[in-house]
């Protein structure tokens, strides 16, 4: 199976969830190899990283125990992560930010750990320009420099989904048609690179071991 994540990083089951949930069911529509999970931020202690150098230095995970863990785990067992945001203040959340803080021991003591990964970016705005696209650009460079690989949208989306909630919850984010077709898009997009890199991957390795 191919596995993709949905990271919501609202701290409310609102517009961002209900387009999240969009995005995976039409990336588990375009195989039934692809299996998807929706996890959220909402109700979860996520705390930023606060400089310690407990990691770099004891090369471990981080000392800081909460639900950090739990969440970093799901993105190691993940072939792709469709990461959604609402914009706040024209960038991702600050939870967002605190869980890449938090992803500094996969560079520090695990390097190549996420290297094969990959990662798609839905923003949600309150504005129909409120900063949907400087959010996608925090998103890929919060998990670029975790060294993550990026999936961009096609025509119409470019380099990611966006969409506009009017500040009204999921019911008036449904309204948002232009923006939830950016989002099919990318998830059928992030589902099928998965899937190609996954086969190739096992291909080259069924060709490593048969030499
Ligand atoms: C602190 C804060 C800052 C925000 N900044 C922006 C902004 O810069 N641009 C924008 O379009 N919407 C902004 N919004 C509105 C949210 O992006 C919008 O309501 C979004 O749909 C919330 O997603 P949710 O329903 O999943 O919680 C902001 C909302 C909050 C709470």
């Amino acid at each position: 199976m191919v596995k993709i994540l949905g990271l919501c990083c609202s701290p409310r089951d609102g517009a961002t969830q209900y387009a999240l949930e969009q995005g995976l069911k039409a990336a588990a529509e375009f195989s039934p190899e692809i299996e998807t999970e929706l996890i959220s931020v909402r109700g979860k202690k996520i705390a930023p990283c606060n400089g310690c150098g407990y990691c770099k230095r004891e090369k471990t995970w981080c000392c800081i125990k909460d639900d950090m863990q739990e969440l970093f785990e799901k993105i190691i067992h993940a072939d792709g992560v469709l990461v959604a945001s609402p914009v706040y203040v024209m960038t991702a959340t600050p939870q967002l930010h605190a869980i890449a803080s938090r992803m500094r021991p996969a560079m520090h003591c695990y390097p190549g750990m996420l290297r094969n990964k990959f990662v798609a970016a839905i923003a949600v705005g309150g504005t129909r320009n409120g900063g949907q696209e400087t959010t996608i650009d925090d998103i890929f460079h919060l998990f670029g420099t975790r060294a993550m690989n990026m999936v961009t949208n096609e025509s119409g989306g470019y380099t990611g989904a966006k969409v506009w909630s009017q500040d009204g919850g999921a019911q008036a984010a449904a309204q948002d048609e232009i923006g939830l077709k950016t989002v099919r898009d990318l998830g059928r997009k992030l589902a099928e690179v998965c899937y190609i890199y996954t086969l190739g991957k096992q291909a080259y390795q069924d060709g490593c071991e048969n030499k």
